[in-house]
């Protein structure tokens, strides 16, 4: 767990400036990633988040997904104004009085956003230095898919404590999280670990059934040499609360998800205190 502190302070691209003070001052700052689309970043964020701030945390989470902004509907803000003041613009308060900022807060439903690169990197480094996040514990970065703009913009920007890949267990979700995650260490970040979610489905009579496969992210993690953080299950209540705007871990804190993310959730704090410690 040594090197985990080595990349606390990581090193900066040339001409990067500093992060601002509100930003640093946030104790724990961790972004979630793949290198899939629609493998569940955003619900892992979401849950992370959530159980983190049930365990009596203060925490934020930035959505930096700027096409596809999702965080608020998971969150029930999607008619939440968002208001700037001299000193900066104030994040929405959504469930367990988490900090949220996201694009989706300032669109119209159904307004799309047609941006290339740079002003993508543009709106999250207003994201980055502009929102007050106040005195929080952790600071949760859901990622949009890829090893794009905006991964590398939010890496270049914050400096991170870990990073956690979230995959599936199917061969073309690893494909492309291997790839997300050397572009992790590439950056001279260390990955937090591996979240394998959709792992299995549990029919009626108590069958596991891995319907995108079995073992997948345990193969990768053993591979690469990082932590499996956890195996969530698909459970369709996930859909139901996700799209009523309560994340599973708050809404059916004993469902097996729930569980697993808080397996999940003790796994990060004692990697991040092990790290600490060392
Ligand atoms: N464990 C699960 N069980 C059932 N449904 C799930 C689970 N995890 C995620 N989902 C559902 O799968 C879909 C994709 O999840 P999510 O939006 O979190 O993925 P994403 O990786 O953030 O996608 P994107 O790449 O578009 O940002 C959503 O409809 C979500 O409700
Ligand atoms: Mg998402």
């Amino acid at each position: 767990m040594s090197n985990i502190k080595a990349h606390f302070q990581p090193s900066r691209a040339p001409g990067i400036p500093q992060p601002p003070e509100n930003v640093k001052k946030i104790k724990k700052r961790i972004a979630i990633m793949s290198g899939k689309g629609g493998v569940g970043k955003t619900t892992v964020s979401v849950n992370i988040a959530s159980e983190l701030a049930k365990r009596g945390y203060s925490v934020g989470i930035l959505d930096t997904d700027i096409t596809g902004p999702n965080v608020p509907k998971a969150l029930g803000l999607m008619k939440v104004p968002i208001y700037a003041t001299d000193e900066g613009i104030i994040p929405a308060e959504g469930p367990l009085k988490m900090k949220v900022m996201s694009l989706g807060l300032m669109l119209r439903e159904g307004d799309p956003v047609i941006w290339r690169g740079p002003l993508k990197a543009k709106a999250i480094e207003e994201f980055v230095r502009n929102v007050q996040w106040g005195d929080l514990d952790y600071l949760i970065v859901d990622l949009p898919p890829g090893t794009g703009d905006e991964p590398l913009s939010v890496m270049q920007l914050i400096p991170l404590h870990g990073v956690v890949l979230v995959t599936t267990p199917q061969e073309i979700s690893l494909m492309d999280v291997r790839r997300a995650l050397h572009m992790v260490q590439k950056l001279e970040y260390k990955p937090l670990g591996i979240v394998e979610n959709m792992s299995y489905f549990t029919c009626p009579g108590g069958e596991k059934v891995g319907i995108f496969g079995r073992g997948g992210g345990r193969k990768l993690a053993q591979e690469e040499g990082v932590p499996l953080l956890g195996e969530i299950p698909i459970d369709p209540k996930v859909v139901e609360f996700t799209d009523k705007g309560i994340p599973i871990v708050i809404a059916d804190p004993d469902n097996p998800v729930s569980r697993a993310f808080k397996e999940v959730v003790d796994k990060i704090e004692e990697i991040l205190s092990q790290a600490e410690e060392s």
